[in-house]
Parts: structure tokens; sequence; C-alpha cells
């Protein structure tokens, strides 16, 4: 992997540290579009300063755009807009000194960071289907949630502060419904994988009073899903055209429902939350 690691910017905010993560710092990749941009939103306007990264382009297999640099400045913008301060790098989280460089950015600007949400993800649904979908998938989805947990974990574990780590998963990592394509059994494999991961991390590090719990959303109105090309992906592919509906009467969620998660399981509100699988799905999986 080539390092994307260039400084994008640092600021200080001036506003109070109050609010449901008041005092927190929090890490989070894939943060300058769909819901990445959103948690980090929803976290600094409940008092958290952020670390944010994102690839800021785009990735061969995936046939819609990844978010650019300029978006990675505009969250910035968001996070100084509300008062909060903020650390943001470009970095692919495959990248796992690129990676490494960015915690260690947001760590010596901060001090700690006691929240981590492991958000980055593609689906690599190509019509003309690659057998390296497939790779793409595991390696941003899985390996770079991997990374991404990593990187704070030292940092975190010595700081005796205990924390919460939230991985982003999706209905696709509890029931199969990734379709037949390699792009799509890739992320079906890598969501499923995810699980796994947060289920072990979350017994390792209970000692620690560091949380893991997975989120996974139903279909949510961002480019993954609303992108002309992964619309017609959709529409050709049998077994995902057939994917029926959530419960509750809503196609598509918004990316705010699903920051309101992750807020929660990244607030002491939740903390004796462990290990949990959390839909947000509209009751999608209920029903099937
Ligand atoms: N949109 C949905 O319907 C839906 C449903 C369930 C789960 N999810 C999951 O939510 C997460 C966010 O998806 P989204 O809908 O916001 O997608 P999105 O494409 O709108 O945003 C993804 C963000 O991640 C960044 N990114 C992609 N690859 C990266 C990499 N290798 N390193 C760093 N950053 C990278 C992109 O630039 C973009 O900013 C993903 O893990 C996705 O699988 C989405």
């Amino acid at each position: 992997m080539t390092p994307h690691g260039e400084e994008t910017r640092e600021s200080g905010g001036t506003g109070s540290a109050e609010g449901r993560l008041g005092g927190k710092v929090a890490f989070v990749t894939g943060a300058a579009g769909g819901l990445g941009r959103s948690h980090v939103r929803r976290l600094a306007e409940e008092g958290a300063d952020l670390v944010i990264v994102d690839i800021c382009r785009s990735v061969d297999t995936v046939p819609y755009a990844q978010s650019t640099p300029e978006d990675l400045v505009e969250a910035v913008g968001e996070v100084e807009e509300l008062g909060r301060r903020v650390v943001a790098r470009q970095a692919d989280v495959r990248d796992r000194d690129a990676l490494q460089e960015a915690y260690d950015a947001g760590l010596d600007a901060f001090g700690e960071i006691d929240v981590v949400v492991a958000n980055a993800g593609i689906a690599p649904l190509l019509v003309e289907d690659r057998v390296q979908a497939w790779y793409d998938a595991i390696e941003v989805n899985l390996t770079g949630a991997f990374h991404t947990v990593e990187v704070a974990l030292p940092s975190m574990i010595e700081a005796e502060r205990g924390g919460s780590i939230v991985i982003v998963s999706s209905t696709a990592g509890l029931v199969g419904i990734g379709g037949a394509s390699n792009g799509g059994l890739g992320y079906a494999a890598s969501k499923h994988g995810l699980v796994g991961l947060m289920r072990t991390y979350a017994n390792n590090l209970a000692p620690h009073s560091i949380r893991v719990n997975s989120v996974h959303p139903t279909g949510v109105a961002t480019r993954m899903v609303a992108d002309p090309a992964m619309v017609e992906f959709v529409a050709q592919d049998p077994v995902l055209s057939a994917g029926g509906a959530n419960a509750l009467p809503v196609e598509m969620i918004e990316p705010v429902d699903v920051s309101n998660a992750v807020l929660w399981l990244a607030s002491d509100e939740a903390r004796y939350v462990t290990g949990v699988t959390l839909p947000v799905d509209a009751g999608y999986i209920n029903r099937r």
C-alpha cells in the first residue's frame, strides 16, 4: 500500500467540553463522508474532540466514489464550528503505519484517546465481477478495523482510563445477504468477521474496562447504497434484489440513526455494555 499520511489540519476549538462525551477524545475512520461524517458531527455535538482519518481517494473495485481531501477539510470545519478540536489525516486503514501515524498525531495533540469508531468500509460490488473485489472487501472492512483497534490499544491500556470501541458492521454481518458476487461474498464475510473480532476484543479488554461492541445498520442513505452504480448492481443480482424490506415502514434509515447508537455505546451511559451486536435496522433482521 502507498501511505497517504500527509497532514491535513490540526486545530484548537474554544467551546466547553460539556455533553455526553464532554472531556473525551474519539478516533474515527472513514470520517470524511457518509456515516463517518455523521458520527464525527454527533460526537462533536456531545463534547468530544476528534481524531479523524479518511482515504480520500477512490478504490479500483468500488463503483462509487470515495470521499475527497476537500470532504475531509469540510469535516474539520464542521467540528470547529461546534467548538471542538480536531486532528485530521488522509490515511488508508489498510496501511497500518499511516494509521498509526494519524493516531499518534491525535495522541500528541490531545494526550489521550477514549473512543475508537472503526467505521471505514467499502462495498466493492461491480457488475463486471472481479476476484480482487473479495480481497479489497476483506482488507478494508476487516483488516482495516483490526488495524484501527490495534493502533489504539497500547495507549488506551496504558492510560488506565477504560474506553469504548465501536465497530461498524452491517446487517450483512448477522445474516447471509451478500449476494453471489466476489465483492458481495467478501462484504458479508468481512462484516461477519468483525463480529468475531469484536467478541474476542471484548473479552480480552474487559479487564482494562475497555468495552467493545458492534453496530449493524440496515440500508442507510449514503453513496454506498444510493449511488446509481450500486442501485444497478443490486437490481441485476437476483439474491440481493430479493433481499426484502425493513419491518418498520422506512425504506432507508438516516446516518444520524446509526450515529446515535455509536454515541450511546461510546458514552458512559453504556458503561456496562460490552460484547454486544447492536442492530440499527428498523427490524430487518428480526423479520427474516
Ligand atoms: N450505507 C449503508 O447502507 C450501510 C449499511 C450497513 C453498514 N454500513 C457500513 O457503514 C460504514 C460506512 O459506510 P457509508 O455508508 O458511510 O459509506 P460511504 O461510502 O458513504 O463512506 C465511507 C467512507 O469511508 C472512506 N473510506 C473508504 N475506504 C477507506 C479506507 N481504506 N481507509 C480509510 N477510509 C476509507 C470513504 O472515503 C468514505 O468517506 C461502512 O463500514 C459500511 O460497510 C453501511
